[in-house]
């Protein structure tokens, strides 16, 4: 078998067999298919597609790539939650030391930020000395001990996607529904908890921009979870504007212990209330959504998932003098105003655009190997519904490299839509899709 064969095949819009994906994820994985070939196929799927039995087929592919874990060494039901990918999106932050608090283990493997998007770990890597490539002995005893561990995929888990991934991220080939279902699937797959939660984004600052796409995607995923006998529910949750007030790593672990602490942004509140009651309910915690959404309740109220976090950064060897402490966190060396030039009700902020603004004063990596900056970001003023002047301030920027402020004002400024009339409020969360089908709210 030839890549080259299986590079034309995809280009002229054929089926590839099973055979010839397992070509390719094995190749690939082994060094002996090279980043240029890899990059022309995902190029060729990217336009061309795949149908179900395909991407069926490399998700299986990317999870026979490396093994599969097992967490049976950790008692209980383990549920995982996965986000396809927004801006602002801090859930694991907070919804992981909630869910944990409610006494289901989490056992979650989370991954970097992706083109525009933010990924978890850089997030925690935020935080002084916390490691996220804990060996899986010291996982699998975080979650006995104190029922919660964050860490990355190990070398070993689903290494294709790993590289993939990589590749996808700085080839422009990250939106597309089967290389997204595949990723994300093959990776939950590896990672053997028992059910997974997945918060499919829909809208600007999201992968899958309309929401027939958003629920194409989550139902691909689910079928692929039920068709292994794992229990998978998707939420399809807004992403057209920045989840929360802030964008940028350290900015975005301060918002989400303020939230913590019951004083976050409505919105990051409410999400991660819903996909937690999911995640109580996976995990047989209760079989009653609003007992779910009051158990979580109370672990804010009660300072119950505060401590959870702080244990969690503990047992991963990071400085809990930060969470005590925000303030101590990376901090950029100015913050500067960004004024709005017009005046209006912003009427959508386009979270891509956000993204790349962040991007651009170095929040998340150019290349795969760019280095971040933890401390730099953006918190917003303004969101969508609000009243704004012309001359008030829209967004601050943290930011430490002065040269890149330009680039970053005009996406920024880019991304808001201001116009006379009030704007409707569109739903936080447009659906569900579970083994039962797709239920549109
Ligand atoms: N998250 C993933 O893990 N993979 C993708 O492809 C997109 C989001």
């Amino acid at each position: 078998m030839r890549m080259y064969d299986i590079i034309i095949k995809k280009r002229n819009g054929e089926e590839l067999s099973k055979e010839e994906i397992q070509f390719f994820i094995e190749g690939y994985t082994k060094g002996t298919i090279p980043d240029y070939q890899a990059s022309a196929l995902l190029m060729a799927i990217y336009f061309k597609g795949m149908n179900k039995r395909e991407t069926a087929d490399l998700t299986m592919a990317m999870v026979n790539s490396g093994s599969v874990i097992d967490l049976s060494a950790i008692e209980g039901i383990k549920v995982d939650k996965h986000s396809t990918g927004g801006v602002g999106d801090k859930t694991t932050l907070m919804l992981a030391p909630m869910v944990a608090a409610a006494g289901v283990p989490v056992a979650k493997m989370s991954g970097r930020g992706l083109g525009h998007t933010g990924g978890t770990l850089d997030k925690l890597e935020s935080i002084q000395g916390l490691r996220v490539d804990l060996p899986l002995i010291e996982f699998t005893q975080n979650v006995n001990d104190i029922k919660i561990a964050v860490c990355g995929q190990t070398g070993d888990l689903a290494p294709a996607d790993k590289k993939l991934y990589a590749l996808r991220d700085v080839t422009a080939t990250v939106d597309n529904l089967s290389l997204i279902a595949s990723s994300i699937m093959s990776k939950k797959l590896a990672a053997g908890s028992d059910a997974i939660v997945l918060d499919v984004k829909t809208g600007s600052g999201a992968f899958m921009k309309t929401l027939d796409d958003s629920f194409m995607l989550a139902k691909e995923m689910v079928d692929i979870g039920t068709s292994l006998n794992k229990n998978v529910i998707a939420l399809i949750t807004e992403m057209n504007e920045p989840l929360g007030l802030a964008v940028g790593n350290a900015l975005e672990v301060k918002e989400a212990i303020e939230t913590l602490k019951g004083n976050g942004p409505e919105d990051f509140m409410h999400l991660c209330i819903e996909l937690g009651a999911a995640m109580l309910i996976l995990g047989g915690r209760t079989s009653d959504i609003e007992e779910a959404r009051q158990i979580l309740q109370h672990t804010i109220e009660s300072g119950a998932a505060l401590q959870k976090l702080k244990d969690m950064v503990k047992a991963q060897h990071g400085n809990v003098a930060q969470i005590d402490n925000p303030e101590l966190l990376p901090k950029a060396s100015k913050v500067l105003d960004i004024i709005s030039e017009d005046t209006g009700y912003v009427q959508g902020i386009d979270a891509e655009g956000i993204g790349r603004a962040a991007l651009a004063i170095g929040a998340g990596r150019e290349t795969k190997e760019s280095p971040i900056d933890y401390a730099v970001g953006i918190v917003l003023d303004k969101k969508v519904g609000d009243y704004v002047k012309k001359g008030e301030v829209l967004a601050k920027v943290h930011i430490n490299d002065l040269s890149k402020l330009d680039e970053c004002r005009q996406k920024l400024l880019g991304a808001y839509k201001l116009s006379e009339g009030k704007p409707e409020k569109r739903p936080l969360i447009f659906g569900v899709v579970d083994k039962n089908g797709i239920k549109r709210y």
